[in-house]
């Protein structure tokens, strides 16, 4: 099946069409920055400006970095507090002019750990994996033999008295200028608490960052492995993608 795909980031919203049964592109990836103050009007404006652009006329999965569920955003911690009680499934679909268009909205962290499951790091690993995505703020992922337990929110448990994504999120990293060295030391405190309490099987480290891998994986200590994901930027993309034709199909039959 054909999906356009949207990754909606704090910096870039960014979209191609995805052959799912492969995690392709068939498309060139089409991106605009994101609208700010970044609030559900603008943000809808630019996403329907993307479908428009693919002149797309069927189903699409949208990444949102927030809880989501049913469409609807319950939180914003990096994107305009106008979002708390969004229906950004609705809200798009009225600006898209394609009301006929299933549309699937899935949290960002969620969505880039669909796709390293099924076509990165994670294929083929059963047990508890648990992805982390380390960008402007961490978002995580949690499967158990590959399902996913949707909207874990790992990136704001308490670490010395902060958010986890304040401490140790790859933004933390540039604006304090933190070497790698001390920044590892960070974000093994993370990994070791979350260990504490899913023990996981595999870590995957998602985000831009993880293309550095080799500079700070080497410095943890946890029990499970840590590797990099795969993906990379396209991780959002793609999992959306998944998961909307997931959705389009458990209707269809
Ligand atoms: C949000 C998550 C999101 C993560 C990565 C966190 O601040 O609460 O929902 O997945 O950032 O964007």
């Amino acid at each position: 099946m054909h999906v356009l795909g949207i990754d909606i980031g704090g910096s870039g919203i960014k979209g191609t069409i995805v052959d799912t049964e492969t995690g392709e592109f068939i498309d060139e990836r089409y991106r605009i920055p994101t609208p700010q103050p970044s609030v559900p009007e603008a943000v809808a404006v630019t996403l329907s400006e993307i479908v428009r652009h693919f002149n797309w006329n069927g189903p699409v999965g949208v990444t949102f970095p927030a809880i989501i569920k049913k469409g609807v955003a319950y939180s914003a911690a990096n994107v305009d507090p106008a979002w708390i009680g969004t229906d950004a499934a609705m809200l798009f679909q009225r600006h898209t002019g394609c009301p006929g268009c299933p549309m699937l909205i899935i949290n960002d962290a969620d969505a880039a750990g669909i796709a390293e499951m099924t076509f990165g790091a994670g294929k083929g690993h059963s047990g508890v994996v648990i992805i982390l995505t380390l960008g402007t703020g961490i978002g995580s992922a949690i499967f158990v033999n590959g399902q996913l337990l949707p909207n874990a929110e790992l990136g704001h448990l308490e670490i010395r008295g902060k958010d986890a994504e304040h401490r140790a999120s790859d933004k933390i990293r540039q604006d304090k200028e933190l070497s790698w060295k001390k920044w590892a030391t960070r974000l093994d405190e993370v990994l070791q608490k979350i260990e504490f309490l899913f023990s996981p099987d595999l870590f995957i480290i998602g985000g831009g960052v993880s293309k550095k891998h080799e500079r700070f994986l080497p410095l943890l200590n946890t029990q499970a492995p840590v590797i990099p994901a795969e993906l990379l930027n396209d991780a959002g993309i793609v999992g959306a993608a998944l998961a909307a034709s997931w959705t389009v199909n458990t209707h269809e039959s």
